[in-house]
């Protein structure tokens, strides 16, 4: 690893799944235009949720970050956006009125544009061309030029962020959001199941207790008009991150203003390579994602090289090791970091080590599984005396058929009706609410 980082000192390592580009003019001249636009996000509220996430490692609140596996430019629209920020929003009442602790709404979204992928390459028919790295990079139809890594993109897929963050704000900052108005917060699935009911009881107790604590103190909640929501993706495409990393006005070094906070993926945290140099040097809170082939040391020296300082709040450690899996993989992880003593937030992502297909062909997840490992990961980390301090999920507020299970018992056959996804199978309105209520459930419990 290098000693001195600077905002290209990846360039000087292996990058993993990154596009090939065939005119690299094209693709510097975007990235000449891309470093002159304006920031997303600003370097306070990126400070601001570092300190947040540093509540969660001591144990005084906790992150729910979710949102779609791939965003996509046609869904850049008023409808999916509201309502995925009303199911995190939804998710983030059951969890702080049950847990009595503040609860950090991070979503993927406002630039998730960006898959790692298996292969290369896609064959079909006898036809190979690049495969589909999302909508930042190419397009999803089977021909050359739809697959051709379009330096464009990068552009469109900045002002899509920028959109879709401006209606985020204004949606966040009062009217939508004002728990004075529980009407808002109305939930969309049928009437008269389980989770509409506890649902609407936690709204009116909520409502009550807003209005008691108003009338004592004769002051409105001027607090409870607004809510705070931040964005992640995953830091994937580098050239990208680059154009948007700068150097603080206030001099306290290099912040990426694209997003609140980059997670690296599973398949691009090598240590030797250019995703981990590049994080390193920047000072938002960073997530890794954490699959079954980490290994202990791994772990601690991934820790010791993008936190050195051993700061609260700024890495997150997102494991998802599948409900076969977490068993045996967790303890030793969670050991190791222990005893190096470094301060880390540990969050599950319940979803990419469940993924399968069907006979049908849909990739799926079974609800049974998402539920499982999360049970799991709450009890493993209470037997080593650690600390489950979040979740990841991929979900939507729509109505789709994705994942199989839940209380409406969505099967294989019902996928078809609704599979909508890019990428992953998400859960959809109905399985996000439950298992927000479930991991209530078990942060009471606790
Ligand atoms: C993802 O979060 O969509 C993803 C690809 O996850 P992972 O890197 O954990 O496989
Ligand atoms: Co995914």
């Amino acid at each position: 690893m290098t000693k001195t980082w600077s905002v290209e000192s990846w360039k000087d390592r292996h990058a993993n799944q990154q596009p090939t580009y065939a005119d690299m003019s094209a693709l510097r001249e975007v990235l000449a235009v891309l470093r002159l636009m304006p920031p997303l996000v600003t370097s306070w509220e990126i400070d601001h949720l570092k300190s947040l996430i540093g509540e969660a490692q001591a144990g005084t609140a906790w992150l729910l970050q979710g949102g779609d596996c791939a965003e996509s430019f046609e869904d850049c629209q008023a409808e999916p956006i509201a309502s995925k920020l009303k199911v995190l929003l939804q998710m983030s009442l059951v969890l702080v009125y049950s847990s009595r602790q503040r609860i950090i709404r991070v979503g993927r979204i406002a630039g998730q544009y960006a898959k790692p992928r298996s292969s290369d390459v896609e064959e079909q028919d006898g036809v190979t061309l690049p495969t589909y790295r999302g909508d930042l990079i190419n397009r999803r139809g089977f021909s050359e030029s739809h697959r051709r890594a379009d330096p464009q993109l990068l552009l469109r897929g900045y002002e899509r962020s920028a959109l879709t963050l401006n209606f985020i704000r204004a949606l966040s900052q009062g009217g939508f959001a004002d728990l004075h108005h529980p009407e808002n917060w109305k939930l969309l699935f049928a009437a008269g199941s389980d989770e509409s009911t506890r649902y609407r009881q936690l709204v009116n107790s909520l409502s009550e207790a807003v209005r008691f604590i108003e009338a004592i103190s004769n002051t409105p909640l001027e607090e409870l008009r607004r809510v705070d929501f931040f964005t992640s993706h995953e830091a994937l495409h580098l050239h990208y991150e680059q154009a948007l990393t700068r150097e603080s006005v206030r001099g306290c070094g290099w912040y990426n203003l694209g997003t609140h906070m980059p997670w690296l993926g599973d398949r691009t945290r090598a240590l030797d390579g250019a995703h981990i140099e590049y994080l390193r040097g920047i000072r938002n809170p960073i997530g890794v994602k954490v699959g079954p082939s980490m290994s202990a040391d791994e772990v601690c020296e991934l820790a010791r090289v993008l936190n050195p300082s051993n700061e609260p709040g700024r890495l997150t450690l997102i494991h998802r090791l599948g409900a076969a899996h977490i068993a045996a993989k967790l303890p030793p992880l969670l050991e190791a970091i222990q005893s190096a003593g470094k301060q880390v937030l540990w969050i599950c992502d319940p979803m990419h080590g469940n993924t399968r297909s069907t006979s049908s062909g849909h990739k799926t997840r079974r609800f049974d599984d998402v539920l499982g490992e999360l049970r799991q990961s709450i009890q493993i980390h209470k037997d080593v005396g650690s600390h489950l301090g979040g979740v990841h999920l991929e979900l939507t507020g729509e109505n789709v058929t994705e994942c199989v299970g839940g209380a409406a018992g969505l099967t294989e056959d019902d996928l078809h009706t609704a599979y909508q996804t890019h990428c992953d199978p998400r859960l959809n309105y109905e399985q996000a609410m439950e298992i927000a209520f479930s991991i209530a459930d078990e942060i009471r419990k606790k």
